[in-house]
Parts: C-alpha cells; sequence; structure tokens
C-alpha cells in the first residue's frame, strides 16, 4: 500500500531543513573522487508502509537509518579514547595530548580501587593504584585530571559505576571552581551498575541501594545538570564476557528498561527522564552483524519507549550510542594485526550509525596502550572519517538485502530474549536468578571452543602463526606511583577541615538512613570538602551494606 509519498518526504525535508539551522552539513555538496554528487540518503523510489514501519528516515521514530536527520553530513561522531593510568597528573597529560591530536570528546579510565569505592591507602588497594585507570580519592586529584581542559568546551565520558555519584560530584565541583555552572555541563557518567552484577565487577553495594544511587542521579541532574547524560546503558562488557551479538543487544535493551521502571517507581516522569539515557555497545568482528545490530537494537528500543513507555518526547525514543571496538578480538601475538581488526570494528560502528567511538590501540592485548599506539588508535577514526567517504551519505548499506534481513531476525531474536526476561520478572530478577550470566558463559564456552578446535580462525592465533621474538615497546606504570598517591592523600586529610568533613559524612549517613532522600547534594558537600571517595563509600557501606557479603 502506498502512502502518501510526497507527505513522508516533505517531513523529512522540513526536519532536515530545521536542524541545518544548528547543525550545518559539513560541505556545500559532497563527490566522490569522480565528481558524481553524493545524495544525503538513498531510499526506494516508492515509499510504502513496509519501508516506512522498518526504515524510516534518519532522525524519524523508528530511527533504523540513524537518530540525526543529517548525521554525519554535519557533525562527524565523537571521537573519544577511553584513557587513563598513574596519577591525575599523568593522565592529564595524556587527555591534553589526544585533544591536541584531534580527539573531539574525553572518557576517563579510573582505576580499580576508585571503582571499587577503596582510597589509594586501602589495604584492598594495594598493587592496583593507578594500574588500569587513574587513582582518584579526593577532589584535589580531580583538579589535577581536568586542569586546563576547559569543562564548557568539553564533553567527558566516566567509566564508574558504583561510585558514580561521587566522581558526577567531583566533576560539578571542579566546574565550579572554572567557573563553569553545572548546567553547561556536558557529558556521560556510566552509572550502569546491572551489567557490573552480569559481566564487569565493580560494584559495591546490593541491587535495591544501588538502583536507588542511580535513580538519584538521574532525579538530580534533570533538574541541576540537563546536559549530562546520566547513564550509559552498557552492552560492552557483556560481550567482552563472552556474549553474542543478539545478547549484548537484548540484555542491554533489558537493562535499559530495569532503569526506566527504576525511575518511573521513583515518582520520576518518562519524558523527564529518557532522553539523557545513552548506551555504550562493542563493535566486535563479523561486521554486517555488528551494523545490523546497532540498527536492530534502535528499533527495538524506539518501539518500547513510544509503544510500552508511552514516552511522548521523541527524543525519548532515541537509542545514542557510544562504541568502543571489541577489545577481546585483539591478540597479542602479532599485535599490528589488531591495527586491521580495529579498522573494521570501527567501520562498522561508522556504518552503524553510532554517536561516540574509542578505537582499541593495537597493544592493548598487552599492557596499557603507549602514546604511539593510543594516536594510530584516534587515525584510523580520522581516516575513516575524512578519507573513506563513508560518512558522507546517511545508512550507505540501507536496503541491502543481506543487511536488513540480518537487521529484521537480529530485531526478532532480542525481542525472544526480551520476553524470556520478562518472564523472569524484569532484568534485576533475571541477573539475581543468574539467567544472563548462565547465558554468557554457555557461549563463551561454545566459542572457545570452536577457536581451539580450529572450526573458528582468529589470525595469528590459530592460523598464520610466526615465531615472535619482538617485543614491543610498553606502557609500564611507575610502582612509584602507589607510594605518591598514599602520601598525597595523607597530605591532604592534614590540610583539609576534618571537622567540615566528618559533619558532611555525617549528615550523609542520615540522609542515606532515609528512603526517599536524594543523596546527592549530601555527596556533592562531602566531596567539596575533600572527603576522600573511600570515606564516602564506607559511610554509604554502613547503611546499605556490600553485594555479595555474607
Ligand atoms: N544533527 C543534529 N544534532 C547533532 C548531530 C547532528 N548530525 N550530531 C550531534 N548532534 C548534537 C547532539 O544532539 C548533542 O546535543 P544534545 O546533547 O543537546 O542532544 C550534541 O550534538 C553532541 O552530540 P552527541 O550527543 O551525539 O555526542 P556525544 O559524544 O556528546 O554523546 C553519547 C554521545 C553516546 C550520547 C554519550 O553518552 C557519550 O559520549 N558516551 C560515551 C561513553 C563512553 O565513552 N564510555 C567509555 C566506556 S569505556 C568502559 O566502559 C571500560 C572499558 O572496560 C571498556
Amino acid at each position: 500500500m502506498n502512502i502518501d509519498e510526497k507527505e513522508v518526504q516533505k517531513k523529512w525535508k522540513d526536519s532536515v531543513a530545521e536542524i541545518l539551522k544548528r547543525f550545518p552539513e559539513r560541505k556545500e555538496t559532497f563527490l566522490t573522487s569522480s565528481v558524481i554528487e553524493v545524495e544525503r540518503l538513498y531510499y526506494p523510489s516508492e515509499v510504502d508502509s513496509t519501508y516506512m514501519d522498518k526504515l524510516g528516515f534518519p532522525g524519524e521514530y523508528p530511527y533504523t537509518r540513524g537518530i540525526q536527520p543529517t548525521m554525519y553530513r554535519s557533525k562527524y561522531w565523537t571521537m573519544r579514547q577511553y584513557a587513563g593510568f598513574g596519577s591525575a597528573k599523568e593522565t592529564n597529560k595524556r587527555f591534553r595530548y589526544l585533544l591536541e591530536q584531534g580527539q573531539t570528546g574525553l572518557s576517563v579510565a579510573f582505576d580499580l580501587p576508585t571503582q571499587i569505592g577503596y582510597d589509594s591507602d586501602d589495604p584492598m588497594a594495594e598493587g592496583e593504584v593507578g594500574k588500569v585507570g587513574v587513582a582518584i580519592d579526593t577532589l584535589y586529584d580531580m583538579e589535577d585530571l581536568l586542569e586546563k581542559i576547559p569543562l564548557d568546551q568539553v564533553s567527558t565520558s566516566m567509566t564508574i559505576n558504583a561510585p558514580a555519584s561521587i566522581l558526577l560530584c567531583m566533576y560539578i565541583a571542579v566546574g565550579e571552581k572554572q567557573g563553569v555552572p553545572m548546567e553547561k555541563l556536558t557529558g556521560t557518567i556510566q552509572n550502569d551498575i546491572l551489567k557490573e552484577y552480569i559481566a564487569r565487577g565493580t560494584y559495591i553495594f546490593p541491587p535495591k541501594p544501588s538502583m536507588r544511587l542511580i535513580t538519584n542521579i538521574f532525579e538530580y541532574c534533570q533538574k541541576f545538570v540537563p546536559k549530562f547524560n546520566t547513564i550509559s546503558i552498557s552492552g560492552y562488557h557483556i560481550r567482552e564476557a563472552g556474549s553474542t551479538a543478539v545478547q549484548e543487544a537484548a540484555f542491554t535493551i533489558a537493562n535499559g528498561m530495569a532503569y526506566v521502571d527504576a525511575a518511573i517507581e521513583s515518582g520520576m516522569d518518562v519524558d523527564s527522564f529518557a532522553p539523557r539515557l545513552a548506551f555504550f555497545f562493542n563493535a566486535h568482528n563479523n561486521f554486517f552483524e555488528e551494523i545490523a545490530k546497532f540498527r536492530a537494537a534502535r528499533r527495538v528500543w524506539a518501539k518500547i519507549m513510544k509503544e510500552h513507555y508511552q514516552a511522548k518526547n521523541p527524543k525519548s525514543w532515541k537509542l545514542r550510542f557510544h562504541t568502543q571496538t571489541g577489545g577481546s578480538t585483539l591478540t597479542a601475538q602479532q599485535p599490528d594485526n589488531n591495527i586491521v581488526r580495529v579498522t573494521l570494528q570501527a567501520l562498522a560502528a561508522v556504518l552503524g550509525g553510532t554517536q561516540s567511538l574509542h578505537t582499541n590501540s593495537r597493544d592493548e592485548a598487552l599492557a596499557l596502550p603507549t602514546e604511539e599506539s593510543a594516536r594510530i588508535a584516534l587515525r584510523t577514526q580520522q581516516i575513516i572519517a575524512h578519507e573513506s567517504g563513508v560518512a558522507d551519505t546517511i545508512d550507505p548499506l540501507g536496503g541491502s538485502y543481506y543487511l536488513e534481513a540480518l537487521t529484521d531476525k537480529i530485531e526478532a531474536e532480542v525481542e525472544i530474549y526480551l520476553k524470556r526476561i520478562n518472564e523472569l520478572g524484569g532484568a534485576v530478577s533475571a541477573v539475581e536468578e543468574g539467567y544472563m550470566q548462565r547465558e554468557i558463559h554457555r557461549t563463551a564456552y561454545e566459542t572457545q571452543r570452536k577457536i581451539e578446535k580450529d572450526e573458528e580462525i582468529i589470525v595469528g592465533l590459530n592460523k598464520f602463526t610466526i615465531e615472535e621474538e619482538v617485543n614491543p615497546e610498553l606502557l609500564k606504570v611507575d610502582e612509584e606511583l602507589e607510594r605518591e598517591q598514599k602520601a598525597k592523600l595523607q597530605s591532604i586529610k592534614e590540610k583539609r577541615d576534618s571537622e567540615m568533613v566528618e559533619s558532611t559524612l555525617k549528615q550523609l549517613k542520615w540522609a542515606a538512613s532515609q528512603a526517599d532522600e536524594n543523596l546527592m547534594p549530601y555527596i556533592l558537600n562531602a566531596v567539596k570538602a575533600y572527603a576522600s571517595v573511600g570515606e564516602i563509600c564506607n559511610v554509604l557501606r554502613q547503611e546499605f551494606g556490600e553485594y555479595g557479603s555474607i
């Protein structure tokens, strides 16, 4: 049945004209090397209801072809390299290097003690300070981390979950010190505890208080930090734990629904927080499956938000996501081969319409990346953006018989998983019951068996191997750092107003004992008094207990 073709095309053209006022396209005309003009979008000469239901136009429901009317013709995806190691000053140097090299967004990696709420001088932190990310104990470290980085111009993602509220408050406090009011701050806080229970492990508190902290951030940011994305619902780590593409998309969306339910149960209207929900996916090896996964996930989420939650604001229907190329696909063997893997994975993310992208470095199967490896990873994105031409037209693979069939199939299989999880009472119950974990472990085992039986070829690992004598130069975190970080924390504790610290921690303890208090203002006061991550988390541990503790 032919719908009113003129009508739908006019609607899209109007939304393009509207967006171009704020986001003009990068060029007057986009041409190939043979001076052939590249159209903004290619679509069937006869637009029927099937096209509109399944694909539609970019920037319009169900967003299969992308969430913005002009996509990368107006603005490339954010090139946002995950970085952080050692001290805040060292990481600040890497941040500024990457920004000088053309990176367009920041992404902070915190060390494990920070992620699990221990200070650098805690016995639990021994040997891990500054190892897999930057050590942040107090606001002083955050000030060092962000020195000379203008928070009114750079958006910062922070990969922090259980103590997310504390690090967000530190970011707000640094903004204030820079004269940037919190309503102008842009960025993302990962703040996704369910995937930590499922796959990543940096949780502290049990699910209920964790969900409270998460929805406290939703509520606080909606009022005071409206341009900050309040959660990055992550499939990346689920995939890294060994899931399939379908499981990655399904479990991530199920977790997203659990957060929406929790926010609604806390009394928030869905349109008051949903526009600031964001996602984070993996870009793995199977090129077309990954592109189809991104497109299917957008369509599934749009339908859930519009039909199931009855969200009215189109911004609530859009699945906006960051992608990181698959860390688990990198090989320690022949590390330069990883540049090729990352290129293909990054290309899949771009052809899948990502809003932000991190490209892994070739040496990350061996250590944190050297500066040279991190530069090559960034250059990979820049070459895709500026030389390949794939960003010059929207959803260029849209309409491909294979890709559309795969998108439909992935959508259907995601929906089967969602139904199953719903029967289990939703994602929180499914996590507590271990359902998702079992599904992932089964897939991971099967995959590993295929590799060991050479049924799945990993170049350089089980085929095309060489005798390798070259040991590439690797980044090493100076063991001295732990001592220096402890000394720095000690000196802060001596200098700060300890009465003020005590009083803010006492007020936080009281607020945590009240079910309906939003803890953000209390945590903000504590960080401004230079209370540490560990001190604040210990107050919350006393009130909430620890997950997995007997
Ligand atoms: N037309 C119109 N507007 C456009 C546009 C276009 N073509 N392109 C961009 N814009 C607008 C957007 O609407 C947005 O404005 P708004 O905020 O007012 O809506 C602005 O320009 C910025 O664009 P995006 O929001 O698309 O891009 P960002 O980069 O700012 O945000 C995101 C992307 C996915 C929404 C965000 O959540 C994000 O940056 N996420 C990053 C998460 C991340 O880096 N995680 C790292 C994890 S590493 C990890 O977990 C650990 C390890 O183990 C892997």
